[in-house]
Formats: C-alpha cells, structure tokens, sequence
C-alpha cells in the first residue's frame, strides 16, 4: 500500500491512552477509567485532526509525515480539559488567605466586603489589556502542565459592561493562545455594592440587561458554544434566583451549568438536573437524594477537591456515592483567586486520587473524555480516536499510574494542540 503523508506521526509510545467514548459518550459510573491503552502505540494527525491510532508499525507501514516524534518510553494521553475556571482576574487575594490560616472563614469574609466583591473593584478597573496580558501569564502554566481546553468564567464584572469586558478578554485569550478556550457567564456570581440588598433586583439587572448584552456580543463575537453559570449558594443566589436567569439564558440560546453544593445544598442540584444543565459544579454537599438524580441523569458532575483542600475543608465531592449513581464526573481546578489559585491539573489528580478515592485511571478519564463532556466538546476532544482534534500531551514517565501518585512537580514533556507542539521542556 503507497504511503499516505501526513503533518504529524507520533510513534513508539509506551503506553498510548486512548480513552474510548462508551457508546459515543462519556464514561459513566463505575465504567470509569477505561483506558483503551495500546501498547508500543502510535498517532497520525493531518490538518489538525487524528486521522489514525494504532501499533506503532502498522502506522509506519501506512503513513509518512513531515514531523516524526518518536515518543518510545513514554506514557500518551489526550489534553487535559480543565471545564470549570475563573481564570481572568486583577489583584489577589493573598491578605484574606492570611486572615482564612488565622481563622476567618470564606463566607465571613465574603460578608464583610472582601472576597468575591474584593476581586469585583480590582477587576472593574482594569484594563482589558491588564486582564488580557495577566491571564495569559496562566494559561502559560496551564498548558505547561498538559492543560489543552479551557473553560473560563466571567463574573468578576458584576455590572454590564465589565462583563463584557471579560467576555472580550476570554475570546481574545482563544485567539492569542494555544489553549482552546469555552465561555461561560457567570453575571450572578456575587451580588454587587450597589445591590447589597437588593438581590432580587440584581437578578433583574442579570437578566433584562446583561443577558441581551452577552446574547448580542456573542451574535458577534462567537459563533460556539456559550454557557450561563450561577453561584446557588447561601450569600450568594437561592434555587428561585438560579432559576430565573437559567430559564432567560436558556431561552437565549446559552448551555447551562451551576456552582452548587459548595458549602450548603439549597437545592440547585435538582433544579439543574430538571432543567438540563451541561454541568453541576462542587457537589461537596450534595443530599444522597439529589446524588441519585444526577447519577440517573445525563448532566456531567464536575468535582473540584482544589475547593476544600485550598480553604483546608474536609467535605469533598462524594465520589464513590456518585459513581455508584451511575453519574458522569468531571474533574477541574476551579481556578480563581479566593478559594482556589491553582492553574495545575495534575494537582487535581493528586487530590481526586486521595480525597475522592479514584484510580490514577479514573482520575485521568475524569480530566480528559469526562471533562470535554463537561463543555459539550465529548465529541471533538478528550479522546485519541479519528475524528477527534490532535491535542495530546506527552509525558516524562511511560507509566499512566505515576499520574497523581508523582505529585507538586510537573511531569508533562511535551504539549501537542491541533497537531501543533505548543510546549516543549526539551526548547527551554
Ligand atoms: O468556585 N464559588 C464561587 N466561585 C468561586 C470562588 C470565586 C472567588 O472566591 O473569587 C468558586 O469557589
Ligand atoms: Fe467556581
């Protein structure tokens, strides 16, 4: 058979994952971690996309490339997909972490004016430049770590047009970087000063006014997914309030996701799982209940263990509860300036493997096929098959069970996006 050329073969792979959809779909419940390994594997791509995977000398027998990478030795993986950040913010948050290891709590904090609000005035203020240039700086270190897709989160504007501003940032950060990039709006995500106690009217403000604004700028500006996001929590929005946007962005043509469970379960779960939600976020208090419904239902649980070991909290998504539920989970780092700052996936592998009790196996699937799932991307990334985009990372051990194990240091090699090397530890 003549050779066909391709832009891209990687060949000799010790262990190539491929992580197989289950039915075209993400891999529920227990079913979790199905690796789809090939051993001594290969990976041909052309034009951005895999065109095939398989033994290393059947690919060679059928395929010639412009750039060979010769991987022997080492573990192969998809991208990693980090669908849940906050990863565009001014200032920080270092003097409320001081007060948090003296004893104050988030949401103390976060009553007083600080937190949320506090990250508000210096996002406010900033210019797109400033925000664009800062996170870039954390997309850089997210890639470095195997990050390939991206969710990132409005919701540090909390007025009209400083919401558009980071929705403005966000797609200028997908245009100027590597890492692929999907937003979400997250206009109820604190309640402003000017609205202190007027929470009810905030949500008016979400909906009759920012809501039109983002519907009109993505007309313009983006032509993908967009996703509403709310903060159903005490301090921040009821169940009613969720409601209430997610029906008037859902109406407007937005995906739908909820931070819920954090601290307190106000019944966001079912509301989210009734109305259809892409993704449920934190979990960390979930009634068994309303675990039952989402492991029955087809919204991507996302677990983000960074939350509670960050704010040095003991309740962690219950994960064994969920899979045993049949549910989908996700993993992501929450990445944001209060509670979590991390940018590191693999940190988060560290954490699910110990605190959610996951194998080093079903942590990867959960930051990988599950996660693209989590940003209704499960058919395009998260999985080395034909078809799907060549983002792949390749690591520095050939052992997928160092993943997690092997922690606060970075194993990633080599990150691939679209067929491209977009980092490289040995051009450093
Ligand atoms: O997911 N919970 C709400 N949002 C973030 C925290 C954001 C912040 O504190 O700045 C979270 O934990
Ligand atoms: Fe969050």
């Amino acid at each position: 058979m003549p050779h066909q050329t391709v832009d891209l073969l990687l060949t000799h792979a010790r262990q190539l994952c491929t992580i197989p959809p289950h039915d075209g779909g993400p891999q529920r419940g227990h079913a979790l971690g199905d690796l789809g390994i090939i051993e001594d594997g290969a990976l041909a791509a052309r034009d951005g996309l895999i065109i095939a995977v398989g033994p290393t000398n059947d690919l060679l027998d059928r395929y010639t490339a412009d750039v060979v990478i010769n991987a022997a030795g080492k573990l192969v993986t998809p991208g990693l997909v980090d669908p849940h950040t906050h990863m565009v913010w001014a200032g920080d948050r270092a003097e409320e972490f001081e007060q948090r290891i003296a004893g104050a709590t988030y949401q103390e904090i976060m009553a007083e004016g600080g937190g949320i609000a506090r990250t508000m005035r210096a996002t406010r203020a900033a210019s797109l430049e400033e925000l664009v240039t800062t996170a870039k700086k954390r997309l850089d270190t997210a890639l470095s770590h195997g990050t390939t897709t991206m969710e990132i989160k409005t919701g540090y504007g909390l007025e009209t047009a400083a919401e558009i501003k980071l929705l403005n940032a966000i797609a200028l950060l997908d245009t100027e970087h590597p890492i692929r990039v999907v937003p979400t709006f997250l206009g109820a995500h604190a309640l402003p000063p000017e609205y202190a106690d007027d929470a009810d009217g905030y949500i008016d403000l979400v909906i009759n006014e920012m809501l039109p604004a983002v519907t009109a700028w993505k007309a313009d500006h983006w032509p993908g997914d967009l996703f509403c996001d709310v903060f159903c929590e005490e301090g921040a929005f009821s169940a009613a309030q969720t409601r209430r946007v997610l029906e008037a962005a859902r109406q407007a043509g937005l995906k739908l996701k909820i931070h819920v469970d954090e601290f307190k379960a106000l019944g966001g779960t079912t509301l989210g799982v009734e109305m259809g939600a892409t993704s449920l976020d934190h979990l960390d208090a979930t009634p068994d209940e309303e675990i039952a419904l989402l492991g029955a239902s087809d919204t991507v649980a996302v677990a983000l263990p960074t939350t509670p070991f960050a704010l040095g909290l003991h309740d962690y998504t219950p994960a064994q509860k969920l899979l045993d539920a049949g549910a989908i989970l996700a993993l992501a780092t929450d990445c944001n300036p209060g509670t979590a700052w991390t940018e590191n996936m693999q940190f988060v592998l560290a954490l699910a493997t110990r605190y959610l009790k996951l194998t080093q196996g079903q942590a990867l699937v959960a930051a990988t096929l599950n996660a693209a799932h989590a940003v209704a991307l499960g058919a395009r990334i998260g999985s080395l098959q034909p078809g799907h985009t060549a983002d792949v990372v390749i690591w520095g051990t050939g052992d997928y069970h160092e993943l997690g194990y092997h922690f606060g240091v970075n194993l990633v090699e080599k990150t691939i996006i679209g067929g491209r090397v977009v980092y490289d530890t040995a051009k450093r």
